[in-house]
C-alpha cells in the first residue's frame, strides 16, 4: 500500500492521546529516563513546551483517517538530531513502522529541513523497534554503546 500513514502536526486536543499513549506500558519499558507513569500535570508542561516547535516537534500519524501513533524530533544531549516512534496498540505488527520511520522523517525534513544525518537509539531490548528501523532499511552502528547509561544501538540515517 502506498503511503498508508499521513502526518500533521499535533495539536492541543491530543495533548491526552499523547499522554496515554506516554504511559503505555510498552512504550514506557523501553524508554531510557524512567519506567514510572508520567502524571498529568507533568505531561501538559512538556505538551505545552512542545507545541512551542522551539525544541521539538510532534507529529500525529493517522492511519484510515485515525491517530494510529507518532514521530518525534529533537536534538538529543549529544546534539544529535533524534528520532521517537510509537504506534497504537491496535496498529503494531501491521508493518506500519517503516512508513512512520521513513515518511515521517521526510514529512518533518520538509518542514524543517536539516543536512544532519537523523539519528535514532534504541535499547538492546527492544526487539520490536530494533527491527522496526532495520525493516526501514536503517543501519545501526556494529556495536551497541552507552546512550543515558543503558546500552543502545545507535541508527543513523542515511547511514
Ligand atoms: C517500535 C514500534 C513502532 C514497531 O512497530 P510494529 O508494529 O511492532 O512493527 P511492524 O509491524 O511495522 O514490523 C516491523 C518489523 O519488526 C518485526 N517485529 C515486530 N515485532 C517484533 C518483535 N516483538 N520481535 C522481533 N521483531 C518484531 C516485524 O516482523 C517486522 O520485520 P520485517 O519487516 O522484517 O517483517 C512499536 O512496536 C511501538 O510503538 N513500540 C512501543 C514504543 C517504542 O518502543 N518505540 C521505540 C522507541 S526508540
Amino acid at each position: 500500500m502506498n503511503n498508508p500513514l499521513t502526518f500533521r502536526p499535533a495539536t492541543d486536543s491530543d495533548c491526552r492521546l499523547v499522554w496515554t499513549w506516554a504511559n503505555d506500558p510498552a512504550l514506557l519499558a523501553h524508554t531510557f529516563r524512567t519506567h514510572e507513569p508520567i502524571p498529568w500535570e507533568t505531561h501538559q508542561k512538556w505538551y505545552k513546551t512542545t507545541l512551542l516547535g522551539t525544541t521539538r516537534h510532534l507529529y500525529i500519524a493517522e492511519h484510515d483517517g485515525l491517530p494510529a501513533g507518532y514521530v518525534r524530533f529533537e536534538d538529543n544531549h549529544l546534539g544529535e538530531p533524534e528520532i521517537s516512534v510509537y504506534l497504537a496498540p491496535p496498529c503494531r505488527g501491521r508493518h506500519l513502522s517503516a512508513p512512520l520511520i521513513n515518511d515521517g522523517t521526510r514529512h518533518h525534513l520538509l518542514l524543517h529541513p536539516d543536512p544532519r544525518p537523523m539519528t535514532a537509539w534504541v535499547r538492546i531490548e527492544n526487539a520490536p523497534s530494533l527491527a522496526a528501523f532495520r525493516s526501514a532499511g536503517w543501519h545501526p552502528d556494529p556495536a551497541p554503546a552507552p546512550y543515558l547509561a543503558l546500552p543502545a544501538y545507535r541508527f543513523v540515517f542515511p547511514s
